[in-house]
């Protein structure tokens, strides 16, 4: 057993002032770099890629409306284009796959950093090599902090009690490097559970409350986690969900089973005050969506709870925020049906090369749109990703499992949702604050690779 590893936090190089506005701009550089790192226990090194050399990337900590430029200098070998997930980007910032940076070349992105408190995701969204490039490295934590949050007293202090828990699921090679997703055209499941680029970690913790950041990270596995004591009582522990993709739900809501699929964030407080001197382990629930299971792919790590007792001081009010939900709109104003044909993955039978500037729709900006999502079948999930927008899940069927929307997903705003197997979900969502052409698509990274993706353009007004 190793002990799970805490991404460090990435310090700006310098501080400039933005010469529009007068506000200081914080200017960080990030490597992109090959390294080796013994990764699986016992056996040889892998070769990784990662933003700084690292994986995951170092985490990026912002206060609200604090501006941040990144230069990304490509280091490696492949091509890359870094797509910050959860950010209402410019477009040109947005990492739009084919806007790509060749090894030797660097790119400066922009990012306002001007929404609310929450847990963004950095990672690669190079055109037919994100799943690759993901995989092996370039994914790591942004979280936006703002004074709303601050005041609420939750569990804080990064890596001391407000905890990143960035999941991923690789597979290994008998000499411990890893299995490249590049030849894969479905999927790439894995059968080791990574922790912040550790397998099977453990972490030690107090007696006390905790804020746990969960990020899916893997390309093509999707969890339902739970807590148990790691022997005697096998009963599932409840928890308290407080955020997710959007940051803040309105409130906690407690549940002991937590779905997540690819790119999903969610955040819980988990109060070990009760198991003092005991070990709980975090596990995963086998046989989920279209998920292929392993021997071990039901454990993903253990807390080692310490005997000295703690004074805990946090809280978690009974309102958390008030959330920008879109205002209630009923119809259906697009359609889009994700499935797979003749070995191609498309969206309304078409796939990203296929259509003329790769745009699907257009909006205008400023319009209030649902849109209704389909999985075509096949018995594949598709974790659905919008970018720009963060979006209300206002409906779920699925006439197969009868699996209903959650109240996780409903309390706060998202901008990835999950389509298992036969559903059909309905979101809803403001096309602003920028006009541009921003993409839509499946976030199993093979399946976006493989062409399982779109364009929106949210057109200009005319006034
Ligand atoms: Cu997290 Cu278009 O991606
Ligand atoms: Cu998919």
């Amino acid at each position: 057993q190793f002990p799970m590893p805490i991404p460090p936090v990435k310090a700006p190089k310098m501080s400039v002032t933005n010469p529009v506005t007068g506000q200081p701009i914080d200017y960080y550089e990030v490597y992109i770099n090959q390294f080796t790192q013994q990764v699986y226990p016992g056996k040889g090194p892998a070769t990784l890629v990662g933003y700084d050399g690292m994986s995951p990337g170092p985490t990026f900590i912002v206060e609200k409306g604090r501006e941040t430029v990144v230069r990304f200098i490509n280091n490696a070998t492949m091509a890359n284009s870094v797509h910050l997930h959860g950010s209402y980007s410019r477009a040109a910032w947005d990492g739009w796959a084919e806007d790509v940076t060749e090894p030797g070349e660097f790119k400066d992105y922009y990012y306002p950093n001007s929404q609310s408190a929450r847990l963004q995701w950095y990672h690669d969204h190079a055109i037919d090599h994100t799943a690759e490039n993901a995989y092996f490295g370039q994914a790591g934590a942004w979280i936006i902090h703002d004074e709303e949050e601050d005041y609420l007293n939750l569990p804080s202090g990064y890596g001391q009690f407000d905890i990143p828990l960035i999941l991923s699921a690789k597979e290994y090679l008998n000499n411990g490097a890893l299995l490249s997703p590049a030849t894969e055209t479905d999927s790439l499941y894995g059968d080791v559970i990574h922790v912040n680029g550790q397998p099977w970690p453990y972490f030690n913790v107090q007696p006390r409350k905790y804020r746990l950041r969960f990020l899916n990270a893997a390309v093509s596995r999707t969890f339902l986690l739970y807590f148990r004591r790691a022997t005697g009582s096998s009963t599932k522990i409840p928890f308290q969900v407080i955020a997710s993709d959007a940051g803040l739900l309105t409130m906690p809501t407690t549940t002991s089973d937590l779905y997540i699929s690819m790119a999903e964030r969610y955040e819980v407080v988990f109060d070990f005050s009760p198991f003092a001197g005991q070990n709980i382990t975090l596990r995963n629930t086998e046989d989920v969506g279209a998920d292929t299971d392993y021997l071990h792919t039901d454990k993903v790590m253990q807390f080692v709870v310490s005997n000295t007792p703690v004074t805990d001081t946090s809280s978690v009010p009974s309102n958390l925020a008030a959330v920008n939900f879109p205002p209630p709109k009923s119809g259906v104003d697009r359609h889009f049906e994700f499935h797979r044909t003749n070995g191609m993955w498309k969206i309304n039978g078409v796939s990203f090369a296929e259509v003329e500037n790769r745009v699907l729709a257009n909006v205008p900006r400023g319009t209030i749109e649902i849109w209704e999502l389909e999985n075509g079948g096949g018995g594949w999930s598709h974790p659905i990703h919008i970018h720009l927008v963060d979006f209300k899940v206002l409906s779920r069927s699925n006439p197969d499992a009868g699996r209903t929307l959650y109240p996780y997903e409903t309390l706060g705003l998202k901008d990835v949702v999950w389509l298992a197997p036969n559903e059909v979900v309905r979101v809803e969502a403001h096309y602003a604050p920028w006009d541009g052409v921003y993409m839509f698509h499946c976030h199993n990274l093979i399946h976006e690779d493989h062409e399982m993706m779109a364009a929106f353009n949210v057109t200009k007004l005319l006034d």
